[in-house]
């Protein structure tokens, strides 16, 4: 059912503008949502189904902006990918090394995770040459995280800002095995350095300061990898000139797209809503963990393991919050949550701190400022942090005119917010939803009840 008091108005310069005005009546969110598959694994799935032999089927793929990129620029160097559905994609594998020079340039458009993983893979590829870029926001993106690591392993990729922002030139070497410290707990810089090891030869180590989600070590061991890992540690240990075969994989439902519903249910009043079919792999859920820290009345139903992966229905209901402290080694765990977590603080008693989230400023957008900047235009009494926000809630907010800053989390996250606010809020540029979750909108259409 489209409802008059949310819209999506498209203007003539083809962005969208995304109004929620909540009747006076008030509304609550009931029913069962089936949320798009998750966007890191779909990823992966794109990228090891075509460096493999044979075919790769995917289930459940994300159709979402960000791996169409993905997909594109495989299909540049010569994957044969069919049409994208969530039934059923199939990938005829080329084969690892064998990657084509493509013709002309890679573009991973919004998509960090496209550049950043593709880049192991173009700067391993022998006495082949790659250009790279990506848009607006991915090219003001620090790449030297990846390409200084991929450098000590003998790579050589040239760029903007001396070597560290795309477009970014890459002529592709045999690499040398390296044991690598990463200094910043991440699942892009693990898995760029562990694709480019998949062809160098002897023992590749990475090492990181906190857990990162680990789709990409338990996907490389299913396709055939040679692959340990050390929990304790916090390493992964991968011997190269490994072979990798063609396998099923079966995407589950993106819990950073389920975190949007988390907090609408756990902030509209009579809420009550069943998501189905949610990945819960634990280098993921810290975001249930913080809203059962602020006391969200989470279930999880019917868990189950789906191929690689854990998965589990969630069902949310109503709550009255509180405020707690988000920091230390959970936030790699929910980097991409804390900003509708700093929706839920504002409608939560007492005071929110998030900290130790640095990285939060490098994502599609800087989303501590964006965040702050555009609740506080709702009355959120709300501080930026170099690392985070504090934020005292329980202040009721007001509707406003706000930007998405073209951050679909951005976008998300303010819709939600927006659904507890009184009055009318605008989101210009809303059509960055379509980079995870096209079908954001319609979906709060069917859910939301007047
Ligand atoms: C991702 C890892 C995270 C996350 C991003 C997706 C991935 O980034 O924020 O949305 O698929 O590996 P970092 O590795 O930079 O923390």
């Amino acid at each position: 059912m489209s409802l008059s008091f949310i819209t999506l108005e498209t203007k003539e310069n083809f962005s969208q503008d995304l109004i929620i005005q909540k009747p006076p009546s008030g509304i609550s969110l009931q029913g069962v949502i089936q949320i798009p598959g998750d966007k890191s694994i779909s990823h992966r799935a794109l990228i090891l189904g075509s460096i493999a032999y044979g075919e790769t089927e995917i289930q459940g793929l994300l159709l979402g902006e960000d791996p169409y990129s993905t997909a594109s620029c495989f299909q540049a160097m010569g994957a044969k990918i069919s049409e994208l559905n969530t039934i059923s994609v199939r990938i005829k594998g080329i084969g690892l090394g064998n990657l084509r020079e493509p013709v002309d340039v890679l573009n991973a458009g919004n998509s960090g995770t496209t550049l950043r993983l593709i880049l192991g893979l173009l700067a391993s590829h022998s006495d082949k040459f790659f250009t790279v870029t990506g848009d607006t926001s991915l090219r003001a993106r620090p790449m030297s995280r990846v390409i200084q690591p991929l450098q000590q392993m003998g790579a050589e990729i040239w760029g903007r800002g001396e070597n560290s922002l795309a477009p970014l030139a890459v002529r592709g070497k045999s690499l040398t095995s390296i044991c690598y410290h990463s200094p910043i707990a991440s699942a892009q810089v693990k898995s760029c350095i562990l694709l480019a090891s998949l062809m160098t030869e002897g023992k590749t180590i990475v090492t990181e300061p906190a857990l990162s989600r680990d789709h990409s070590e338990r996907m490389l061991k299913a396709f055939g990898a040679e692959l340990t890992v050390d929990p304790e540690a916090r390493s992964v240990t991968l011997n190269g000139r490994t072979r990798l075969y063609g396998q099923k994989v079966i995407v589950p439902g993106d819990i950073s797209s389920a975190a949007f519903w988390l907090v609408a249910g756990s902030i509209v009043p009579g809420s009550d809503i069943l998501i189905k079919n949610v990945g819960v792999n634990p280098t993921r859920t810290g975001v249930l963990e913080a809203l059962e820290m602020m006391e969200a009345k989470i279930t999880r139903e019917n868990e189950r393991e789906v191929g690689e992966e854990p998965v589990a229905d969630l069902r949310v209901f109503h709550s009255h919050l509180k405020g707690c402290v988000i920091a230390g080694d959970m936030i790699p765990r929910l980097i991409d949550e804390i900003p509708v977590l700093a929706v839920a603080a504002v409608f939560a008693k007492g005071k929110t701190v998030i900290k130790d989230a640095y990285e939060l400023r490098v994502k599609e957008s800087d989303r501590i400022m964006v965040m702050v900047k555009e609740l506080k235009q709702m009355g959120a009494k709300i501080t930026e942090l170099d690392d985070g926000m504090e934020i005292t809630g329980g202040i009721p907010l007001r509707g406003a005119d706000l930007d998405s800053y073209t951050d679909h989390r951005i976008t998300m996250s303010l819709a939600v917010a927006a659904l507890n606010a009184k009055g009318r809020t605008t989101i210009h540029r809303a059509e960055a939803t379509n980079i995870s979750y096209p079908d954001f909108v319609s979906t709060l259409q069917q859910v939301v009840i007047q």
